[in-house]
């Protein structure tokens, strides 16, 4: 396809809704949490911030580069923009990184259906050992889930098939404003609950002395992951970027409206968690026991509108997960489309039909009975941990050196200052990270974490 055929998104505030739609999602309410929970909750978020200035920003900007500047899915970007160098191959590894993950995030989509369909039947009722129970129960059943995850990615199908501008963008505009209200109306619900001081405290009062090379890993994968940072998502979303679009000033707002999100979400699950007495540190099945139990008792002298909030909360965070699991299945489906010369339609079913087997498999992995566990973790878990920990830093590495050591300085200044519109003050800056500051806090993060130093 020539890049004059390319749909562009149709506005800058459809850019930053789309892009931060790909952003905001179950990273933020459902993994952050519970990774700030499991690492000892403000240090962890500190750090987590750090990352996403220090090596957040300056990666989503190199990503944007490559995008726009190749106009083209991520595969063929990286090809072109690192010829002959291993780099070139980065844009392959980010196209099955894609499937893997969307693969185990169809799985928690599916859970949050599951969760809006038991709120609107009333099921959520009960006090806090039937509400373990009930997602003990529903998680380790190996049909419930596995179908829900399958729909899940189906519908993501429907919407990434219809293309960029029609359906990825107007699903953005709509919801990202809707979200944000929401979550303040639960924080408001959360906070009101006994005892909610100490989860407040927990999110703002660091304990650095609970920081070790698990707890900065932890933070930079999450970081990446929260900025769809290392796939080629970005760069596939910037290749529908126009040249007027600022890309420093486009990663700056979409990562604040991230780490906002984030902290929004934990404020709405930390005093509930502490309120009810359940453990931050219960993994991945934090929001599902903490929010139901936040919707009964907040709310219990008017039922009615614990009864509506949460199924607004449970149809919010389907959506949130939505416009996440178009923009991984986008970065496959361009791919193909583009350079297998098939339709977007076929193209499109290629990518759900991995990701559909990647889902049930991830799916049947949270019984312990299914035999899908690798040193005792289930594969949901590994698929988590490989790719947010491993494969994506590993990805913003690689594109961060490309940019900073081999890209043409004229090629990486004309992008950055719109062919010199834009005053660019920030350029220097922006290499020197680009160049030293992001591949050696990355390498020294690996190599402390693998024992190295
Ligand atoms: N950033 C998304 C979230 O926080 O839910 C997840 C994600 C989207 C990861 C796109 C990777 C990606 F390419």
């Amino acid at each position: 396809m020539s890049q004059s055929n390319r749909v562009n998104f149709g506005s800058k505030l459809g850019v930053i809704l789309a892009t931060a739609g790909s952003a905001v999602g179950l990273g933020n309410i459902w993994r952050f949490p519970y990774m700030a929970g499991h690492n000892g909750g403000a240090a962890f978020m500190l750090i987590y911030i750090g990352c996403v200035i220090f090596l957040g920003i300056p990666g989503m900007v190199c990503e944007f580069i490559i995008g726009r500047h190749v106009s083209a899915n991520a595969a063929r970007s990286y090809l072109t923009m690192g010829k002959g160098t291993p780099f070139s191959i980065v844009g392959y590894v980010g196209i099955l990184t894609s499937i893997i993950i969307l693969g185990f995030y169809s799985v928690v989509a599916g859970w949050c259906l599951q969760y809006l369909m038991a709120s609107i039947l009333g099921h959520l009722n009960g006090d806090s050992t039937y509400i373990v129970n009930y997602f003990q129960t529903f998680s380790t059943n190996p049909l419930k889930p596995a179908l829900w995850a399958v729909l899940f990615v189906l519908l993501t199908h429907i919407i990434v098939a219809h293309g960029v501008d029609k359906g990825i963008e107007k699903a953005s505009k709509l919801m990202m404003p809707a979200l944000f209200i929401l979550l303040i109306v639960i924080i408001i619900a959360s906070c009101s609950l006994p005892n909610a001081m100490k989860g407040i405290d927990f999110l703002f009062n660091p304990d650095f002395s609970k920081v070790d090379h698990n707890v900065i890993l932890g933070a930079l994968g999450q970081a990446f992951f929260s900025l769809s940072l290392g796939t080629g998502c970005l760069c596939t979303y910037a290749s529908y970027f126009n040249k007027h679009i600022d890309l420093l000033k486009s990663a700056t707002q979409i990562a604040l409206i991230d780490t906002l999100v984030a902290i929004f979400a934990g404020l709405m699950i930390f005093p509930a968690a502490f309120s009810i007495g359940v453990s931050p540190d219960s993994g991945p099945s934090l929001i599902f026991i903490t929010l139901p139990r936040v919707f009964l008792q907040a709310f219990h002298a008017i039922p009615i509108i614990g009864y509506v909030i949460s199924i607004l909360f449970y149809s919010l965070l389907a959506l949130a997960a939505l416009t996440s699991t178009i923009s991984i299945h986008e970065i496959g489906t361009a791919f193909i489309h583009e350079e297998m010369h098939l339709s977007r339609k076929g193209a499109a079913w290629i990518v759900t039909i991995a990701c559909c087997i990647v889902a049930v498999l991830c799916s049947l992995s949270v019984s312990s009975s299914s035999g899908l566990m690798i040193h005792g973790k289930s594969l949901l878990d590994c698929c988590d941990y490989i790719t947010a920990q491993v494969l994506l830093p590993l990805g913003g590495f690689c594109t961060c050196l490309m940019i900073g050591w081999y890209v043409p300085r004229k090629v990486v200044k004309d992008e950055f200052t719109n062919w010199g519109t834009l005053r660019g003050k920030l350029f220097h800056v922006f290499v020197f990270c680009a160049r030293y500051v992001c591949p050696i806090l990355i390498l020294m993060i690996f190599l402390n974490q693998f024992g190295f130093i």
